[in-house]
């Protein structure tokens, strides 16, 4: 699958190749392949070349979506090395991302048009979603209840399609494609709400942390605290209440954040989540597939990177 992935982000032309192979090499933890693979063992006969594409084409069209949010997040750091907008400029990042959405939708058009189609609606959520998180709540709205829409489209969807094609390639029943959909939805859910955390909390991300922050991205501790009215929380709830170019700002919202309650709550949201990911593997055939799908569910919990 490496190698797959490393060839399919080929280009004409030198420098091209090496700018779309920039977060490839970087690494990663190769989530969404791996649900993929998974998916597509809980049957014996998934053909491998299939299981490769179908792999790929999330890996690609998820990493794509990172060079993008990475000149929308004006962040500087990725997967541990320079994110392709600091080393290499706003306008490449965005082509080689359409570029890298390129290559996954060629491949993709080998596996199939229902395929196509999957992917296609994925990436109408994906986009529907950043643009949502891009806008904040409609007035009225509740920012809870809009954060996690946020949440589901641009991250839950490409997990949820990633668990389904690997169930897609093995010829799964109807109801084992639809019960990975759930378990996608619930676990991508609980890996973005992850992901936020870690924004906050960790200092080996590979990221820079407080990059929400600094943009003014609302997340679930920020979102907690904005509804505590305890007086104490005052300047901590103005601090996330607006973006911050401030680094003593970010460096002390950062050290209020985490050593507040709201940390805890947020942790015990998403392993209520990760309770409900875990519920939806009952009805998947029995094994060591199935296993590791419930496996992975602590894994993205515990996760600290
Ligand atoms: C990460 O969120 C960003 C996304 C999950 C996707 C955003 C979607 C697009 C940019 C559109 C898709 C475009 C293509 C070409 C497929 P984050 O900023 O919260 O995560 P981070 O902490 O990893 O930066
Ligand atoms: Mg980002
Ligand atoms: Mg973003």
């Amino acid at each position: 699958m490496e190698a797959a992935l490393h060839a399919t982000a080929l280009a004409d032309t030198p420098f091209v190749t090496e700018v779309s192979r920039h977060l490839l090499a970087a690494g990663g933890k190769r989530f969404r392949p791996l649900l993929v693979v998974l998916a597509s063992q809980l049957y014996a006969d998934a053909a491998p070349a299939d299981v490769v594409k179908a792999a790929v084409v999330m890996e690609l069209t998820h990493v794509a979506s990172l060079y993008h949010d990475d000149v929308m997040d004006s962040a500087d750091v990725r997967r541990g090395v320079p994110s392709a907008n600091s080393r290499y400029g706003n306008e490449v990042a965005i082509l080689v991302g359409d570029y890298l959405f390129a290559r996954a939708s060629s491949t993709v058009a080998q596996l199939g048009t229902e395929y196509v189609a999957l992917q296609a609606e994925t990436f109408a959520r994906l986009v529907q979603g950043q643009i949502a998180e891009t806008r904040g709540p409609a007035a009225g709205e509740d920012p809870l209840a809009h954060y996690l829409s946020v949440v589901a489209d641009k991250t839950g969807s490409l997990i949820a399609a990633s668990a389904m094609f690997g169930a897609m390639v093995a010829g799964s029943p109807r109801e084992v494609v639809a019960a990975l959909a759930a378990y996608g939805e619930e676990i991508g859910l609980v890996f973005q709400l992850s992901d936020d955390i870690i924004d906050i909390a960790s200092d080996t991300s590979g990221k820079t942390p407080g990059t929400d922050l600094r943009e003014g991205v609302a997340t679930l501790p920020t979102l907690l605290l904005g509804a505590s009215e305890d007086p104490a929380d005052a300047r901590l709830r103005d601090l996330v209440s607006r973006p911050l170019s401030d680094d003593a700002e970010v460096a002390e919202a950062l050290a209020g954040l985490r050593a507040h309650r709201v940390m805890d709550d947020a942790r015990a949201e998403v392993e209520r989540r990760a309770e409900s990911a875990r519920a939806h593997v009952a009805v998947l055939p029995p094994g060591e597939a199935r296993d590791a799908l419930v496996a992975l569910c602590d894994t993205v919990v515990q996760r600290s990177s």
